[in-house]
């Protein structure tokens, strides 16, 4: 007998908390979700929905309606696979927390992306320290039904293998690709900038801070600007990068990055706030509320 997914989450240990990998696919167990369960998602996307009018792009509502989540009731899996094979020929498959690196960017490489089964407590609405159902499947699903960003994000899992490969300096460049664009990124659109990463697009706070606030830097797309850039894990982001389409994100990420790797390995990083001579500007951040140390 198989036995139930377990939810893998962090430990506590005496040098605070460290994330715990996991690496096999799971079912989604999904008559084990209890009441508290699916009224947590019911509230996290009716709240959300609510906030993305006007903020998230187009794109991404276009995707999410035609994927049709069930707003009540945390969605089946397979009930959404057909839907999205259809429209890209990517799936889900279920996971029970965070995986490590080679095994995430393989699942990618292989249009297949990892959901974590489990969602969040009723304590937890407002922040948790890693994915779970709420982020995975409202967060990053919808656009894998947008045929360039599903390619983006395949290219993007198979850079991961070469990265991987290559050594953990360009594994460090490449994530802060993924983190400033599938899980940060701002687009702009005709009518002002908008959200498309699912970092933002599921978090009440950031969804508002990243359009609306004077705090933080929003900074034109820049490639190799970006794989210098560290970030922040335990707070907003005090930079945004934005880019014009999907388009010129699969474009800029389609040459081999091994010669961009060993240029940037001769440079030093960028602090996650800084502004570049060569930076498009598009709005300087005020730098309130920023913490001096903390990037990653
Ligand atoms: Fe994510």
């Amino acid at each position: 007998m198989n036995n139930p997914p377990q939810r893998v989450e962090h430990q506590l240990t005496d040098k605070g908390y460290v994330p715990v990998y996991t690496t096999g696919v799971v079912e989604q167990p999904w008559s084990s979700y209890s009441e508290a369960d699916h009224a947590v998602w019911a509230q996290l996307f009716a709240r959300q929905q609510q906030l993305l009018v006007g903020r998230a792009s187009d794109e991404f509502i276009v995707a999410q309606r035609a994927m049709a989540m069930s707003a009540q009731r945390i969605p089946k899996f397979d009930e959404l696979n057909p839907i999205l094979r259809a429209a890209t020929g990517w799936e889900l498959v279920g996971v029970e927390g965070l995986l490590p690196e080679l095994t995430f960017f393989d699942h990618l490489a292989h249009r297949r992306f990892p959901v974590t089964w489990w969602i969040r407590t009723p304590e937890q609405m407002d922040y948790l320290s890693e994915p779970d159902l709420f982020h995975d499947l409202f967060g990053h699903v919808p656009l894998l039904m947008n045929p360039v960003f599903a390619d983006y994000m395949q290219a993007y899992g198979r850079g991961g293998v070469k990265a991987h490969g290559i050594g953990p300096e360009a594994l460090v460049n490449l994530t802060r690709l993924y983190w400033y664009t599938a899980e940060f990124g701002l687009i702009r659109q005709a009518d002002g900038l908008r959200i498309y990463g699912s970092g933002i697009v599921s978090s009440k706070g950031e969804s508002i801070h990243c359009l609306e606030s004077a705090a933080p830097n929003r900074i034109g797309f820049g490639l190799e600007r970006i794989m210098r850039t560290r970030y922040r894990i335990d707070t907003y982001q005090k930079t945004y990068f934005v880019i014009d389409s999907f388009e010129q994100l699969f474009d800029a990420t389609l040459p081999d990055f091994t010669p961009i790797y060993k240029k940037l390995a001769l440079q030093d990083s960028v602090a996650a706030g800084a502004v570049l001579d060569t930076d498009a500007v598009f709005n300087r951040g005020s730098g309130e509320g920023w913490l001096a140390d903390g990037d990653v």
